[in-house]
């Protein structure tokens, strides 16, 4: 597999500085070496970088930089527009708003190969806010629902070509998610499965579940993986520490499953904050859950599936 890394080194969408520093901890981190190790060729297409902020400005005064990240959304999209276009892009950010950029670039090139893109969310948080309900400003909570198209986004974040269908979205991880966005997520059908629901059926079933839609319609599949889906015990630094998270063990498995459908297009590595890692144990488990993704094992396993 052609692996074609794409580094957004965002930070203006978290609510403080470091997060422009997470492509390089994770090239530190050895990821490249990780991915040829597996076999793979890996083209390193560079930083994309910032444009000029547009200037946008908007009625909720809680928001913080809109003008740098509407700016970082256009010219992401477009990066991410590009690197699809053969092998795997894997885009390092950078806080999670680069995935308002990712997405809108996937699902452009998606809607024209006549494929449906499907979309898996590992994250603590749904970032299904709009730019009229986020009471914290931060533009990291709003991009899934930008991407699903939700409203309130035109004029001030770029317009989509094509939108992400929310019923092809799956939120797994789950346990902070503001009252606004619990009800936007349910209206709009995303699947969600929280922690409650990891704890009483494990990932595995929950995974699988989606795992086969995705193969039914022969979709594209792209994993978004927020640092902050890990247990802050295991992954540290990262701005968004939520308590009960995803076990070492079940990161490995998700990742594992995904391998072994064969269906992930595409993938971000997002939310890493070097400035408040111990040394370098979350980069280097980010780069070692994406060898997971790209094919690691303990031991071969009898039959490829899910
Ligand atoms: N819902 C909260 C907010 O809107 C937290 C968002 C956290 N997002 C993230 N990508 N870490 O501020
Ligand atoms: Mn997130
Ligand atoms: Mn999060
Ligand atoms: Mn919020």
């Amino acid at each position: 597999m052609l692996c074609r890394i794409v580094g957004a080194p965002v930070q203006d969408g978290a609510g403080r500085m470091g997060c422009e520093m997470g492509p390089s901890a994770l090239r530190t981190a050895g990821l490249v070496a990780a991915l040829r190790e597996l076999g793979h060729e890996v083209e390193d297409l560079g930083a994309v970088q910032p444009a000029a902020p547009r200037p946008v400005v908007h009625g909720n005064v809680a928001l913080k930089a809109l003008p740098e990240i509407s700016a970082w959304t256009a010219v992401i999209a477009e990066r991410a527009y590009q690197a699809s276009d053969s092998g795997m892009p894997i885009f390092l950010g950078g806080d999670h708003s680069i995935s308002a950029g990712t997405l809108a670039g996937l699902a452009r090139r998606a809607a024209e190969r006549r494929r449906p893109l499907f979309v898996l969310w590992l994250d603590a948080h749904p970032d299904f806010h709009t730019l009229d309900t986020t009471s914290s400003g931060n533009l990291h909570g709003v991009p899934l629902a930008y991407a699903a198209g939700q409203p309130g986004f035109s004029g001030y974040f770029p317009d989509l070509p094509a939108t992400v269908d929310p019923k092809r979205i799956c939120a797994l991880g789950l346990r902070s998610v503001d009252p606004a966005e619990r009800r936007a997520l349910a209206e709009a059908g995303v699947t969600v499965h929280d922690m409650r629901a990891v704890d009483e059926h494990g990932v595995a079933p929950l995974l699988r579940a989606f795992l086969e839609r995705v193969a039914a319609e022969d979709g594209l599949l792209h994993v978004s993986l927020d640092v902050d889906f890990l247990d802050p015990s295991i992954a540290p630094a990262v701005g968004t520490t939520v308590p009960g998270g995803a076990t070492f063990r079940e990161a490995h498995l998700v990742m594992e499953m995904l391998s072994d459908s064969g269906l992930v297009a595409s993938l971000d590595l997002v939310e890493l904050n070097p400035f408040l890692d111990e040394r370098g144990r979350t980069a280097t488990l980010m780069v070692d859950l994406t060898a997971s993704l790209m094919g690691r094992r303990i031991m071969d396993r009898p039959t490829r599936s899910f």
